[in-house]
């Protein structure tokens, strides 16, 4: 057989970051965090956002950074050199990521391709809240009633797989680093056109002062209101939010980082990372309150009655706003839709990735064999989201593995990391390895502080599980597409477990060794 290939390292510093940051930012940052700013206190939401992000959203990124760039390698090989009965862990994390994720993920960018050629004739019409249930999805009327597969939706699906199999093809510096830096730019600036474009409208700049940037303090005051569960749900959304958003704990920035040279400033890339992702947030906010305010203003109700989260924001009332602006509509719509698939893609490909890049380090198969057969099997396995049921399914998925998955993962990390590897090892390496030092606040974070919170938001969520089944969706539905679907993850990372490393690969590194650390 043949060598084990050298390992690719990203062309530049900024090719990683834009990476890294293409797969923090996604669609998360446009119809999550607005929609939870909103419900939490407005301006006021910013103070437990702000402070998740120190103290666990950054901390957990540097984890990641870390653990990829000491251990070289994807999470998997990283987990079974830190600790080998661990290895199953590491393989859940990216298993999560592209069969839990990754599959319906590719569905949601495929509306929004179909939404974006809508916009040139402004198909959704007068209702464009039933344009999307009845017209567009076709929802049937429960999720055991899949319904047959939607055409136009499976048609499109098939091309953002298409797109990232192009992408993911080849080694990440001339893929994923090329098509980011091509991505992110225009994202960025297409999303600060539409920002400048929706605060010029009526109604905006109300809105966005009144229900965005106003502090209603009362929400978040853990102080005076301590024993009332509901300032704590608060907080914990915002934890959630942040890790989400960071795209942690499905390793996919330990795979990243794997592919960083020797030198670097894991500290300081961590930092850019993730506050950029989150300045994105707070920006694209603008134009989300913008033009939720001005439709508002335009139809004569109340705020409150029309802004959404989720997917009905962006394709029930965005449509619906941008059927009431005074000009220009179709370029707004086609500019707003192509925001969403540019980071959407971003998000997709570093799903696509971390699972990539685990196989090719453990199983000797070449990296365009196993991009073209998982993208293959991801678009067959997307196909179920295409149903006329899919918007059910693709609820009941994305709230198992957000709310166990992602949290599950979280933990794993802080224990491999913090407990095994020794958090001040970990933090010796940093130090060793140039950039911003790190102290040892750090180490308290990752050992102590993150799990506990991270344990802290499952148990709320499980609690919440045995209260109510979510969205009121039958329990076989849940079970079905929501437990079965992580069970049947789990058990296939123990199978990836049992192939055997190959004896080289799993050589124990010596992780504050000078020689190791220093070029
Ligand atoms: N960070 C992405 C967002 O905010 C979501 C995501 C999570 C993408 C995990 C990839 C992996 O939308």
């Amino acid at each position: 057989m043949n060598e084990t290939p050298q390992r690719a390292i990203w062309g530049s510093k900024l090719g990683f970051l834009l990476a890294a940051i293409g797969s923090a930012v996604g669609l998360g940052n446009i119809w999550r965090f607005s929609y939870m700013a909103f419900e939490y206190g407005g301006g006021a939401f910013l103070v437990p956002y702000g402070c998740a992000l120190l103290l666990a959203g950054i901390p957990l990124m540097i984890l990641e950074y870390t653990l990829g760039h000491s251990e070289k390698g994807s999470s998997p090989l990283a987990f079974s050199r830190v600790s080998p009965p661990w290895e199953w862990a590491g393989w859940w994390m990216p298993t999560v990521a592209l069969y839990g994720i990754m599959l319906y993920y590719a569905v949601i960018i495929s509306w929004c391709i179909n939404y974006f050629f809508f916009s040139f004739t402004l198909a959704w019409g007068a209702d464009p809240q039933n344009f999307f249930f009845h017209s567009f999805l076709q929802l049937t009327d429960s999720p055991s009633e899949l319904g047959k597969i939607r055409i136009p939706i499976a048609s499109s699906t098939f091309l953002v797989w298409f797109i990232c199999w192009i992408i993911c093809y080849r080694e990440v510096n001339h893929g994923i680093e090329k098509a980011c830096s091509f991505f992110m730019p225009i994202l960025f600036l297409l999303t600060l056109i539409l920002v400048g474009w929706t605060v010029t409208l009526d109604g905006a700049g109300d809105a966005i002062s009144n229900f965005y940037l106003k502090a209603d303090w009362n929400k978040i005051d853990i102080f005076r209101r301590f024993n009332d569960p509901e300032v704590w749900s608060v907080w914990i959304a915002a934890f959630g939010q942040i890790f989400f958003t960071l795209s942690l704990g499905f390793g996919i920035m330990i795979t990243f980082a794997s592919y960083l040279p020797k030198k670097t400033d894991i500290v300081g890339n961590a930092l850019w990372t993730s506050i950029i992702n989150c300045i994105y947030s707070f920006i694209a906010g603008f134009a989300v309150f913008g033009i939720v305010g001005f439709m508002a203003h335009a139809k004569g109700v109340a705020f409150s009655e029309v802004i959404k989260g989720g997917p009905q924001l962006a394709f029930v009332v965005y449509p619906e706003a941008i059927r009431q602006l005074p000009f220009g509509q179709s370029l707004f719509g086609a500019m707003f839709f192509l925001v969403l698939i540019f980071a959407g893609l971003s998000s997709g490909m570093s799903l696509i990735e971390a699972f990539t890049c685990s196989i090719t380090d453990k199983f000797p198969w070449s990296r365009k064999s196993v991009v073209s057969v998982i993208c293959l099997t991801g678009f067959f396995g997307s196909l179920v989201f295409t149903t006329q049921s899919g918007m059910y399914l693709l609820d009941i998925t994305d709230h198992f593995i957000t709310n166990y998955g992602l949290l599950t993962g979280g933990i794993f990390e802080c224990y491999v990391v913090g407990w095994l590897l020794k958090a001040h090892n970990a933090r010796n390496h940093i130090n060793n390895t140039g950039g911003v030092r790190l102290y040892i606040l750090w180490d308290v974070c990752i050992r102590y502080f993150t799990p506990a919170v991270l344990m802290i938001m499952m148990m709320q969520s499980f609690l919440g599980e045995l209260r109510q089944n979510y969205g009121n969706y039958s329990t076989d539905a849940l079970i079905l597409f929501g437990v079965d679907w992580l069970l049947l993850t789990i058990v296939a990372s123990v199978v990836f477990t049992f192939y055997p490393w190959k004896r080289e690969k799993l050589k124990k590194r010596h992780h504050v060794s000078e020689d190791h650390l220093l070029t």
